[in-house]
């Protein structure tokens, strides 16, 4: 029998890279096959992530594409259970906290097939946060359980969840990372790139914004471009656009703050690029989960535009500030971290680019015991 790997969207595809690779370096004893449920489709979000870390073409896509969460949810589980049918796999093993994540990991289990969740335990205690109602429905279902952070496994076992299910592996998302530094993008070819930049940008800050909670709303949006915009006149700001937010910022109106600011937008970046724009940085400002851990991982300094964090230990050894989207506090973070550099941070234990071998490695003594 076959492990089954889903992937979904953009943030998993990091994640399943070295996965993968661990399986077929580490562990050859390992059998998988890889589900795309085409919950990301453009080519920007998707193909150029496949061929810059050496993901294979999936066995399988059920090209779900968009839709409400009830929707894309139900698309993703009516297409899986007949793949399940057709070639039951040992496992399905399942990354993250999006909707493909919860949608797969509940068709699996209840055919009594389990359920392996890389990245399991994080918790930002915000239950409007979609990913957060992923996260927890995935944890409870799943047999075994690879964390990322100590703090995961108190998380977990609040919830009730074995102890004995849990394994502290660090974080594949650094693999990846540690794996592709030296291929990234040069930042200077990116930004000559982007016709809108000024040619010479010696100092830039990245800026990236996607949360529904952000951009969904309009009044909201325009309050948090407004303050980007005055930050944006002491730091230049490259703003690469999810797909998402360059609909809202349309419907919004807000083309024109934007484009009478030092704000350059740009589409969405491949994984090359985004590691030598995030390398070559002043500081970043976003609302993406991931990007909290690169940061702390680079040690370049993260503003972080939400109220709270599932990745607590970027704030409290990393390079991470949590500032919500209050104006005031968004400039006063911006400030001292101009003037100070920001916080030095250090890396956080087991985000040492080998936390997919201690995967494939657990996977495989719990297939010899399964
Ligand atoms: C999803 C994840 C989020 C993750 C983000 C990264 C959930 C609940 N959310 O949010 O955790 O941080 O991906 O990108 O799963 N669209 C395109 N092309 C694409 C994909 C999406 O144009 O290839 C547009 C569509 O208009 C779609 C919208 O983006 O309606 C949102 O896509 P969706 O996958 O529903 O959620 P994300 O906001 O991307």
């Amino acid at each position: 029998g076959h492990i089954l790997c889903v992937v979904g969207a953009r943030p998993n595809f990091m994640k399943i890279a070295p996965v993968i690779r661990a399986f077929k370096e580490i562990s050859p004893a390992i059998t998988y096959r890889l589900l795309h449920t085409g919950q990301h489709y453009d080519a920007a979000m998707k193909q150029s992530f496949f061929d810059q870390l050496g993901i294979p073409e999936p066995d399988i896509d059920l090209g779900v594409g968009s839709g409400s969460h009830a929707v894309q949810t139900a698309e993703i589980m009516k297409r899986f259970e007949p793949e399940l049918d057709n070639n039951p796999p040992r496992a399905v093993l399942v990354v993250g906290d999006v909707n493909s994540t919860i949608a797969c990991s509940l068709v699996a289990v209840k055919k009594g097939i389990p359920v392996i969740h890389v990245e399991a335990g994080l918790r930002s205690g915000d239950r409007s946060m979609p990913e957060e109602i992923n996260r927890i429905l995935t944890d409870q279902l799943s047999d075994l359980l690879f964390t990322t952070e100590r703090d995961a496994e108190s998380n977990l076992v609040r919830e009730g969840i074995d102890r004995e299910r849990v394994h502290f592996v660090g974080n594949v998302m650094i693999d990846s990372l540690h794996h592709n530094l030296d291929k990234a993008i040069p930042a200077a070819q990116t930004l000559n790139e982007i016709a809108s930049t000024p040619r010479k940008l010696k100092e830039y800050g990245l800026l990236t914004l996607h949360r529904p909670s952000n951009v969904d709303d309009p009044k909201t949006l325009r309050a948090l471009l407004q303050v980007l915009s005055e930050i944006s006149a002491d730091l230049p700001l490259i703003f690469p656009l999810h797909p998402r937010t360059e609909n809202r910022i349309k419907q919004a109106g807000l083309e024109q703050l934007i484009a009478s600011s030092n704000i350059s937008l740009c589409p969405p970046f491949n994984y090359l690029q985004m590691l030598g724009i995030l390398k070559d940085s002043q500081l970043v400002l976003t609302d993406s989960g991931g990007i909290q851990e690169e940061t702390t991982a680079l040690g370049i300094p993260c503003i972080t535009l939400r109220e709270s964090t599932e990745r607590p230990i970027t704030v409290t050894q990393g390079t991470n500030t949590i500032v919500g989207t209050d104006a005031e506090q968004i400039r006063s973070v911006f400030r001292q971290t101009r003037e100070t550099g920001g916080k030095a941070g250090c890396i956080p234990e087991y985000w040492d680019g080998q936390a997919a071998p201690r995967i494939a490695a657990k996977i495989a003594s719990w297939l010899d015991q399964h």
